[in-house]
């Protein structure tokens, strides 16, 4: 495939390029690349074409809570949001803490995605670190919830905790307030890379402001909807009261200022989503945590852009190379000869709002309705093949990632 009329950062300078990508890979990134005639011809008219985002926070709900989602529907959010690359979440059922529901689980969900993916293994409260050790190589990372959350997953008991650091190649936490200082203590303790999911105060981004400053091999996350949105949004009225419930919760306006402050200074790495689909009954009726996120992110994100938030070399940085190189996900997360041929083409001009008639999450609703979007996804294109362009999608070709 030969993607004509990118718009490219080339060390935060734009330039004008063609892309050349050839089984698979990039293989020439140059001016006025000519064609060959058997090569599909994509223009992308001076759009700027970034790297496909990766989203290392997602949660799929296949299988077992496929009324919420399944891994066709969600990859199809991702194409669509330009996601190129997901991971997975262990809090489907059963919920993924042995070696055999694993394995299970990647034969369950094979053929089934748009988009490329990886899975998190749980870490679950009766210590199954024997399992994980027979994991290491097969995901990418071990998830633990040190706070209550969705799921029956958490993990209280400090030699669980113990001996999940020390067999773990990376620990992901759900951690909020002190729990992050705690999960940092254990990180420098076993001295193990930590990956802090989500956070969400002003409080957690100076502990890892200090965690980094020590030297510690500690990652951060923060959701979009954390940096956009806050209680005061919550209680706008009886409907987003119940909404717009994530764990962690959304917090204040000052929070939201403290999260940007993180993700331009280098203290937070990455923008993963929580992608966290309820369908809207059971969120109106009963009280029910997570929101979906991941068809919005990067047309969010973009809103940053604009907004002076953060730059769009920051952005590149933070949605697609830096989390591919924090969990070392082979060929992913640049635009650059070798690497995977995963592009999205967005139009950044696009000023139309965010509406509900066209998503495809199952969840069927998004936190971000009526506003009015950074950019739009035109295209996306995965390992040099087209998977959405304009509201449809082609071939279900998406597979599993591998590891440096
Ligand atoms: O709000 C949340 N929902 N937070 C989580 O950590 C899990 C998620 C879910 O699975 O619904
Ligand atoms: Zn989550």
């Amino acid at each position: 495939m030969l993607v004509k009329n990118c718009k490219i950062l080339d060390k935060g300078i734009e330039k004008i390029v063609d892309i050349l990508i050839e089984n698979e890979k990039i293989i020439k990134i140059d001016k006025n690349i000519d064609r060959c005639d058997d090569t599909e011809v994509i223009d992308a008219n001076k759009n700027f074409v970034l790297p496909g985002i990766v989203d290392l926070h997602t949660h799929m709900r296949d299988p077992g809570l496929s009324q919420k989602e399944d891994f066709t529907t969600g990859s199809m959010a991702c194409a669509k949001g330009g996601v190129t690359t997901f991971v997975d979440m262990p809090n489907t059922v059963p919920a993924v803490i042995t070696e055999k529901i694993l394995d299970e689980k990647k034969e369950i969900l094979k053929g089934k995605s748009y988009v490329d993916y990886g899975f998190n293994f749980g870490g679950s409260k009766n210590d199954n670190s024997s399992e994980i050790c027979k994991v290491v190589d097969k995901v990418v990372a071990t998830k633990i919830f040190l706070n209550v959350s969705t799921g029956d997953m958490l993990v209280t008991d400090e030699n669980a905790i113990v001996n999940i650091f020390k067999n773990s190649k990376i620990v992901a936490v759900h951690a909020e307030g002190e729990m992050v200082k705690k999960a940092i203590e254990f990180a420098k303790k076993y001295n193990k890379p930590l990956y802090l999911c989500h956070l969400s105060t002003e409080e957690e981004v100076n502990f890892v402001r200090e965690a980094k400053k020590e030297g510690l091999e500690v990652y951060a996350e923060v959701t979009p909807h954390h940096l956009f949105l806050n209680d005061s949004d919550v209680n706008r009225n009886e409907k987003s009261k119940m909404l717009l419930r994530t764990k962690p919760e959304l917090k204040t306006k000052k929070d939201n200022e403290a999260l940007w402050e993180g993700l331009r200074d280098g203290t937070i790495d990455t923008i993963g989503t929580d992608h966290a689909p309820h369908l809207i009954e059971e969120k109106l009726k009963k009280l029910t945590f997570g929101m979906p996120s991941v068809e919005n992110s990067l047309e969010m994100m973009l809103k940053g852009v604009k907004e002076n938030k953060i730059t769009l070399q920051r952005l590149i940085e933070v949605m697609s190379t830096s989390p591919a190189k924090i969990m070392k996900i082979k060929n992913k997360g640049k635009l650059e000869v070798g690497y995977d041929g995963d592009l999205v083409i967005v139009d950044i001009n696009d000023s139309t709002k965010i509406d509900k008639e066209s998503l495809v999450t199952k969840a069927n609703w998004t936190p971000y309705e009526g506003v009015v979007r950074g950019g739009k996804v035109l295209t996306t294109i995965l390992r040099g093949k087209k998977i959405y362009s304009d509201n449809k999608f082609y071939g279900i070709n998406g597979r599993e990632i591998s590891y440096e």
